[in-house]
């Protein structure tokens, strides 16, 4: 959270906290032909009358609070929380989960598309996971797609008895959601499906060109998957997932996300194009656990403050390097000195402070760097300094 956090902030996202449900007209804009929406969706009555839903998702609550609110463009944000979906629990697949994801409002650069994508691969890289994919695919827009729906449609037409049990149904319906199916009968059928790529307009051809030349100029080992759909409506042109081949198939993809350039005109705003993703946080800790890339917890703190004296060193020494901008932390009740090492260690932090009985009666701490042993009496008045000066 933290990474994710200083990573999205960096570039300018602000935190953005959304209501945990909202008026069930606001996730059906997500799509009524989407699982997401028909199948899964906590929806309820209060006691009020009100037609509510559990939020499924993050986009929508945002870009409903964006058309509320009318901030100044373009808006970015970032936000963390849980979203609910009625699925069949299963490894990876959670009734409820959580997210941190980013939305930004305002423009339709490319430059901006390129930004997002290349911020959720960070992430991954900021946790230290290697074997990610970063698939992408443009859904082009009002402009193109309705012609290459009806490619599909046609295509799946021919070959309708092929299709899984739920789609052989609804594939005229909503064909995209065909070449989303993970069964091996939709799998096959759709192998050799017409492609949106070969269907762009000019514009939409450009913007996804754009978008792929910037990744791969920030060197985003990006791979075009023309499947890629998403299992959401809303999207437009650029859409992408990160998934982890580490992970079950069904279940690998760490984050996804899109552009949506009609939502907030859909939800009563202005026309508002947009861009965004979220992050399975149990996602990512079970691809971590599958790379194994937290053999250390990660060091929260860069001092710890060992105190053998039983008096006020730990509290005042603690208190003082944090109202200094230092993160320091201390062990509680009156552990042994060599107990209070042990977990010094375990904490990750880069310095002890210690305080025994002669450093309290000369004033003095004595700072130790716990990964070469070094260390030095440095006098009391001067900690925070001498502190300093060795983290930096
Ligand atoms: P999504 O692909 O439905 O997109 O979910 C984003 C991520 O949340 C998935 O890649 C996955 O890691 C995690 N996730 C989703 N459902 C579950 C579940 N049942 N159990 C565990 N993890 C899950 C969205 O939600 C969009 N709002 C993303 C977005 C943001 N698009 C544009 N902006």
């Amino acid at each position: 959270m933290a990474r994710f956090a200083g990573r999205v902030e960096r570039a300018g996202y602000g935190l953005v906290l959304s209501p945990m449900f909202e008026e069930v007209g606001v996730f059906e804009r997500v799509g009524e032909g989407t699982d997401v929406v028909r199948k899964e969706m906590y929806d309820f009555e209060d006691k009020g009358g009100r037609h509510l839903a559990l939020r499924p998702e993050g986009t929508a609550s945002v870009v409903r609070a964006f058309v509320q609110h009318r901030p100044p463009v373009p808006f970015k944000a970032w936000y963390v929380g849980p979203n609910f979906r009625y699925e069949r629990p299963q490894a990876g697949r959670f009734r409820q989960h959580h997210q941190v994801g980013v939305e930004a409002l305002g423009t339709d650069d490319a430059d901006l598309d390129v930004e997002v994508v290349a911020l959720a691969w960070s992430v991954c890289r900021d946790l230290g996971l290697e074997r990610i994919d970063v698939l992408v695919n443009s859904l082009g827009n009002d402009a193109c797609r309705p012609a290459y729906l009806d490619a599909l449609r046609t295509y799946l037409a021919e070959r309708v008895d092929q299709l899984c049990d739920e789609h052989r149904s609804r594939a005229a319906e909503n064909p995209l959601r065909v070449l989303d199916c993970k069964r091996p009968a939709c799998r096959e059928a759709t192998h050799d499906a017409p492609r949106i790529a070969d269907h762009l307009c000019d514009p939409c051809a450009a913007h996804f060109e754009k978008v792929l030349a910037g990744l791969r100029a920030l060197g985003v080992p990006v791979r075009l998957e023309p499947r890629l759909v998403r299992g959401l409506d809303y999207y437009t042109r650029t859409t992408f997932e990160l998934a982890a081949p580490t992970l079950d198939s069904a279940q690998n993809a760490v984050g996804g996300g899109g552009r949506y350039d009609k939502l907030a005109e859909s939800l009563g705003g202005p026309a508002t194009p947009g861009i965004g993703f979220g992050m399975g946080i149990e996602r990512l800790l079970l691809a971590c656990d599958a790379e194994n890339v937290f053999p250390v917890p990660d060091g929260a703190v860069d001092v710890f403050v060992v105190d053998t004296t039983k008096e006020s060193a730990a509290t005042l020494i603690a208190a003082e390097l944090r109202d200094a901008g230092i993160g320091a932390d201390r062990a509680f009740d009156g552990r042994s000195m060599r107990s209070q090492f042990k977990q010094a260690d375990r904490s990750g932090a880069r310095l002890a402070v210690i305080v025994g009985e002669r450093e309290a009666a000369e004033a003095t701490a004595t700072l130790r760097d716990l990964r070469s042993g070094d260390q030095e009496v440095v006098p009391r008045a001067e900690l925070v300094d001498h502190v300093r000066k060795q983290l930096s």
